[in-house]
């Protein structure tokens, strides 16, 4: 791989002969020798950051020594940051006593760097509101490819650590996503389905187009779909931006989208949306069906929970929830129909939360994302999902 020679601002340089504390010289050398590995050729501000890092995963004490360093050494995050959901630590004796068990320190230690605690994947609901065009350095998969293809702001796929460094000085490499030229289409994706499920469309296009640039045919995506259609993409074809045409903000035409003729053409049809979906009779064997991956939004548990309202679940059935979001509905009539109902709602993160259990059974989820990343979470639509909730 070619080597660029990044050309620093005056004050990018005084940051690397260490004018600002070793820390930040360090963090800012990173940052250089990042960018160099993709060929950057200049560091660029950016409007704000969001961290992947909130889980205090004992094999990452790495990590967390950084981190008592910047603390120690009195920096602070120099734009608003945000940070992922908590791993629910607290959720089960093996999770608090073998997994995560410097929880506790890990959260105390982003307060203190400054980091706005929304612990949430979902930062771009309303912690972290990107505009249209905002350079941003975040890491989160399904954050990142909401904000390049949703909102139209611009971000790389960055990793835990790298977040760090971007948001104490401030600054992102230009390469990738950032330049217009890598933000226009590759693939042409035609949707040819009778019963749309968007999560599955994002994992069938993940799994298909590995970092490509899909465009999607218009199918009038709410939110919430275009949220976890991203999310799946992200998960299982490591996609940080998609297109629908006449939906998303770079593609208002076919044309607009692409700058040369597409390098191929693919079509979901409704058989492959079916093939991805557990069969009814192992449906039936689910122990419990896990929504909020990414967490629910309001809206989100509106949509879904109307369902449960005066009905009984027959397994157990968990909501994962944007922590705002679960304030929010704890003021509804909703939130105690949902309790009632049997549904049990939490604020962290699914995956992290249920990686290490016993017991419990298998998953049923309407989750791309979840299905990809947790070995023993089936795949059902939200149909599925419902019926063998019981609710429908
Ligand atoms: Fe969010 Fe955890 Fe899923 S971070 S996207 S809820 S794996």
């Amino acid at each position: 791989m070619r080597e660029s020679c990044i050309e620093l601002t005056k004050e990018q340089q005084a940051y690397r002969d260490g004018d600002a504390g070793l820390e930040l010289q360090l963090a800012t050398e990173t940052l250089i020798r990042y960018g160099k590995a993709f060929s950057a050729e200049r560091l660029v501000p950016i409007v704000s950051a969001h961290l992947a890092g909130s889980f205090a995963i004992s094999a990452y004490s790495g990590y967390y020594e950084l981190f008592d360093r910047l603390v120690a050494a009195g920096v602070r995050v120099r734009v608003p940051t945000t940070v992922n959901p908590h791993p629910g630590h607290d959720y089960s004796l093996p999770n608090r006593w073998l997994v995560f068990r410097r929880q506790e320190h890990h959260e105390r230690q982003l307060e203190r760097l400054g980091v706005m605690l929304n612990f949430s994947c979902v930062c771009y609901y309303e912690a972290n509101v990107p505009r249209f065009g905002d350079i941003l350095g975040w890491a989160e998969s399904s954050a990142v490819i909401y904000a390049n293809s949703v909102i139209g702001a611009r971000t790389n796929r960055h990793s835990i650590m790298i977040d760090v460094c971007m948001a104490v000085t401030g600054w992102t490499p230009d390469f990738g996503l950032l330049q217009d030229e890598h933000r226009k289409g590759d693939v042409l994706v035609k949707l040819d389905v009778d019963e749309m499920d968007a999560c599955a469309v994002g994992y069938l296009v993940g799994r298909r187009l590995v970092n490509k640039v899909p465009v999607l045919t218009h199918y009038p995506f709410d939110a919430t779909e275009l949220k976890n259609m991203g999310a799946a993409m992200a998960a299982a074809g490591g996609i940080g931006l998609f297109h629908v045409v006449g939906a998303t903000p770079e593609a208002p035409t076919l044309d607009a989208v692409f700058h040369r003729e597409p390098e191929e053409t693919i079509t979901i049809t409704q058989q492959d949306l079916d093939a991805l979906r557990l069969e009814r009779s192992q449906q039936a064997e689910a122990g419990m069906i896990v929504f909020g991956c990414p967490q629910m939004t309001l809206e989100e548990v509106q949509q879904i929970g109307r369902h449960f309202v005066g009905k009984k679940v027959k397994r157990r059935v968990l909501f994962h929830v944007v922590p705002s979001a679960l304030t929010q509905l704890r003021e509804l009539p909703l939130h105690n129909q949902l309790i009632e109902a049997g549904v049990e709602l939490y604020r962290h993160c699914p995956l992290a939360s249920l990686s290490l259990r016993f017991g419990g059974g298998r998953i049923l989820t309407p989750s791309g994302k979840l299905h990809y990343y947790l070995q023993d979470a089936d795949y059902g639509n939200l149909d599925d999902a419902l019926r063998i909730a019981g609710v429908r």
